[in-house]
């Protein structure tokens, strides 16, 4: 794969708002995930080619040379933890904030053991570790809006970015924890192996980051 080079991203959000960086690269897919099962995606580059995977898996492929670069967010990155790849370049793209979030009128200071649902119980347990606060993380995959609805848990550590979700389901934001965006990372090995075409591609990106807030 050393001629290669293998740009990993997941599907929707993140594919779409990494074409623009893609773009001032040269770089052009040939095919448009949500209309194919393709997995790897020729561009119009013959040396570079696109995997399509979840977007928890980005950083694993990354680290274990699955991949040369990829695209995550920072939420991800924080869950998968370590310093297993290098992360050059905030793309300022799939903004939005990672949140604790419940029923209007939830104690989280209460007396009780805090109930916590969440798919990002490392940042989780690391949020109210520092708060000094002794939680029980409960493991969820999806929805976890419902999770303080039907008594399952206290409240909620996940994305928030308009509110509308949690709205829409009778929750309210609580506690701000961090602000998430997503990160261009880089193998560590093909950083050294691959410096110049990696080099080159950070340099276009970067050039189109969106500034201001
Ligand atoms: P998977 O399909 O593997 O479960 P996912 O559903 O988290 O992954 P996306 O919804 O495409 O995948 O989210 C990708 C990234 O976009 C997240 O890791 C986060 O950084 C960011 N993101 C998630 N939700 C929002 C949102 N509502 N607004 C802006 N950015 C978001
Ligand atoms: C994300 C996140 C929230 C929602 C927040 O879900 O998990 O549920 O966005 O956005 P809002 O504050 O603008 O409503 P997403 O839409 O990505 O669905 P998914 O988790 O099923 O991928």
């Amino acid at each position: 794969m050393q001629d290669k080079l293998i740009i990993a991203l997941s599907k929707g959000r993140i594919f779409k708002e990494t074409l623009p960086f893609l773009k001032a690269a040269g770089i052009e897919p040939e095919d448009d995930p949500e209309h194919s099962r393709k997995l790897i995606l020729d561009t119009n580059q013959e040396d570079v080619k696109l995997l399509v995977i979840r977007a928890t898996d980005v950083p694993t492929y990354v680290e274990h040379g699955g991949a040369d670069l990829g695209v995550a967010g920072k939420d991800v990155l924080m869950e998968h933890g370590g310093s297993g790849v290098y992360e050059p370049l905030d793309l300022r793209i799939a903004r939005c904030r990672l949140m604790v979030a419940g029923q209007p009128d939830v104690d989280l200071e209460g007396s009780r053991r805090l109930r916590v649902a969440t798919k990002f119980v490392n940042s989780a347990r690391r949020y109210f570790a520092d708060k000094g606060q002794q939680v029980e993380v409960i493991k969820l995959y999806g929805s976890m809006e419902l999770a303080p609805l039907v008594g399952l848990a206290d409240c909620i550590v996940d994305l928030v970015d308009t509110g509308g979700t949690l709205k829409a389901n009778g929750l309210v934001p609580l506690e701000h924890i961090c602000d998430i965006s997503s990160r261009l990372i880089v193998n560590k090995a093909s950083m050294k192996m691959k410096q110049a075409r990696v080099r080159q591609l950070m340099n276009a990106m970067s050039a189109v980051v969106p500034r201001g807030d």
